[in-house]
């Protein structure tokens, strides 16, 4: 399968859990484009960051493809932020082509938990407006981001690459 992997990642955690993905999705002979977001416009500042995606704010990105019709299967993923998304992954969503009929698979990474599932519904109906089929979502924890078993383990659960 031709897979983009499409991420944003402030503090790295979610880089990493793309990185231990894309090994697996290639060691099963799939192509992979891993793709991160670059915000130039996001706050440093935690409590600016937490109001900014509470309210659903976006964050402008640097250019990087946003066509993805050239795709089997596009995956997702952002940190949880006050229970969403960042807003760069928002601004990100609300530019994109080629979605539609598009199978996608949504991911998150977390501290505590709070709000994992609200921001995974988030993503998901968001993508789901833009026409994709939503096949699975998985989250993984902070501590966790570099633990290919269990990786592997929440991808197999939603299909077999
Ligand atoms: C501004 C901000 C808000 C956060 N809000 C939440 C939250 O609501 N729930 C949660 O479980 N973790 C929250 N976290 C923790 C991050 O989701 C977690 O550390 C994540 O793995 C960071 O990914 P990254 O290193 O790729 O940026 C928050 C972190 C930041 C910086």
């Amino acid at each position: 399968m031709n897979i983009a992997i499409v991420y944003y990642s402030y503090s790295g955690n979610t880089h990493k859990a793309a990185g231990v993905l894309e090994e697996i999705l290639k060691e099963r002979g799939n192509s992979v484009r891993r793709l991160r977001l670059e915000a130039s416009g996001e706050s440093r500042n935690f409590f600016v960051q937490v109001v900014r995606s509470l309210f659903r704010r976006k964050a402008e990105t640097a250019p990087i493809e946003r066509d993805f019709s050239g795709y089997d299967l596009v995956i997702f993923a952002t940190p949880v932020w006050a229970r969403e998304m960042v807003p760069a992954m928002r601004e990100f969503l609300g530019k994109i082509e080629g979605l539609s009929g598009k199978k996608a698979i949504t991911f998150v990474t977390y501290g505590s938990g709070f709000g994992k599932e609200h921001c995974l519904d988030s993503l998901e109906s968001v993508l789901q407006q833009k026409g994709a089929a939503c096949l699975g979502r998985f989250s993984i924890s902070q501590d966790k981001v570099g633990d290919k078993a269990l990786i592997e383990d929440s991808l197999n659960k939603i299909m077999r690459l």
